[in-house]
């Protein structure tokens, strides 16, 4: 799994988002995303791990497998591959949020340490779905 430096990372990463995601980001936001020194994805050609760094916090802004690689423990690995960068980065805390209602992430993110913090009534789909906040502690 290799951590993508750079905008050139913008096609790749908007093709895997749409096979992951009925609302894909587009290249150009991937684009604009990759050019801050702040990002960090981690990718290959069955999903992508896309967060911030900020100081001595991380938060994940998108994250997917593409369905036939599903269950079958890719998210984990990029999970891991972010765990192994915040390590050895000196990062403290991990935040992320999640749609109250996606079981898969919800039961990936809690076996991989997540602890839920807050609820953020109706963030997703015009105000339909409340967010979950979790947060890993390093
Ligand atoms: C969430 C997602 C990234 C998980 O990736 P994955 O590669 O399927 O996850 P893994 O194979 O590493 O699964 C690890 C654990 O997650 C949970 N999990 C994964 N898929 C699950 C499912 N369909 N139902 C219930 N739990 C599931 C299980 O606890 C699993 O452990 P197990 O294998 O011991 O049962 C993937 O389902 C996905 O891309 N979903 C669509 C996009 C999305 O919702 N992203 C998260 C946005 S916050």
């Amino acid at each position: 799994m290799l951590l993508c430096k750079g905008s050139q990372y913008a096609l790749p990463a908007h093709k895997i988002h749409k096979q992951c995601f009925q609302n894909a980001w587009s290249e150009s936001e991937f684009h604009g995303l990759l050019n801050l020194p702040t990002t960090r994805l981690w990718m290959n050609e069955k999903g992508m791990l896309l967060c911030s760094h900020i100081s001595d916090e991380m938060e994940i802004l998108t994250f997917g497998v593409i369905p036939k690689y599903r269950h079958l423990g890719e998210g984990t690995t990029l999970l891991k591959q972010m765990f192994q960068y915040a390590k050895e980065n000196n990062v403290q805390k991990i935040f992320l949020d999640v749609a109250e209602d996606n079981i898969p992430a919800i039961r990936l993110y809690e076996k991989m340490g997540f602890l839920p913090i807050n609820r953020r009534k109706g963030y997703y789909q015009n105000g339909k779905k409340d967010a979950l906040i979790y947060v890993k502690v390093l």
